[in-house]
């Protein structure tokens, strides 16, 4: 916090976040998409927005890779930078929601600690966690970035599931098993996100 911060006086806005909610007849909510990399955080992130646009739900993407070329660029992939990271999307995802917007959050986030910071300052029901639940090895094998292969060759450090930890959430609202098991199991982009609009539409948060 910065010292000063004692003579900072909060000023309340005049338009309230129940006026915002009744103009865009939808309540603003943090999807929070947690995984590996590779694992298909951003592509159900924007098939969701996708989805929740033709329903005439206003969304937004917050996403790793996006954000680390503007308000993050100054962080690595230390614990440290990858806490900061987390900390400001999570600020930033807060005051979307509070605006009214269904806010779709996809980060790594691998430190169990980190999201629930973010969870106990955004406060239940808001914060959805979505955990898309895919082994390495299946990560590994799509290496859609060859960020794995580097990983394992040595030239990155500290990478997510290499060398670096990863925590699977353990009470995900939603758990999104996005790979092929082989026994048929599969699911489609689409219907992930549609798993995911009928939660929130369930919950209050598309009316
Ligand atoms: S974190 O852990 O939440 O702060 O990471 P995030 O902001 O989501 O950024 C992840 C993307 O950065 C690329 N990348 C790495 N990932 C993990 N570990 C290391 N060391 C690393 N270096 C670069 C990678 O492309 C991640 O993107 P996704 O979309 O997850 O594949």
């Amino acid at each position: 916090l910065c010292p000063s911060s004692s003579n900072i006086k909060w000023h309340a806005g005049c338009v309230t976040k129940i006026q915002r909610s009744n103009l865009l007849r939808q309540k603003g909510c943090i999807v929070w998409f947690t995984g590996l990399s590779g694992s298909g955080k951003s592509s159900v992130a924007c098939a969701l927005e996708t989805r929740l646009a033709a329903l005439g739900k206003l969304a937004y993407v917050l996403d790793g890779d996006n954000v680390r070329h503007g308000l993050n660029s100054n962080l690595g992939f230390s614990a440290a930078d990858r806490a900061e990271n987390i900390r400001r999307v999570g600020e930033v995802a807060k005051l979307f929601a509070d605006a009214g917007l269904v806010t779709l959050v996809s980060l790594i986030s691998p430190y169990r600690s980190h999201r629930d910071a973010v969870r106990s300052s955004v406060g239940s029901p808001s914060f959805i966690e979505v955990f898309m639940d895919v082994p390495l090895e299946v990560c590994e094998q799509r290496d859609c970035k060859g960020l794995y292969r580097m990983a394992r060759a040595g030239v990155i450090k500290g990478f997510t599931g290499i060398d670096d930890p990863y925590e699977r959430p353990l009470r995900p609202e939603i758990c999104l098993r996005a790979f092929d098991a082989g026994d048929g199991s599969a699911v489609s982009l689409h219907s992930m996100a549609q798993t995911v609009v009928d939660y929130l539409a369930q919950h209050g948060f598309l009316s």
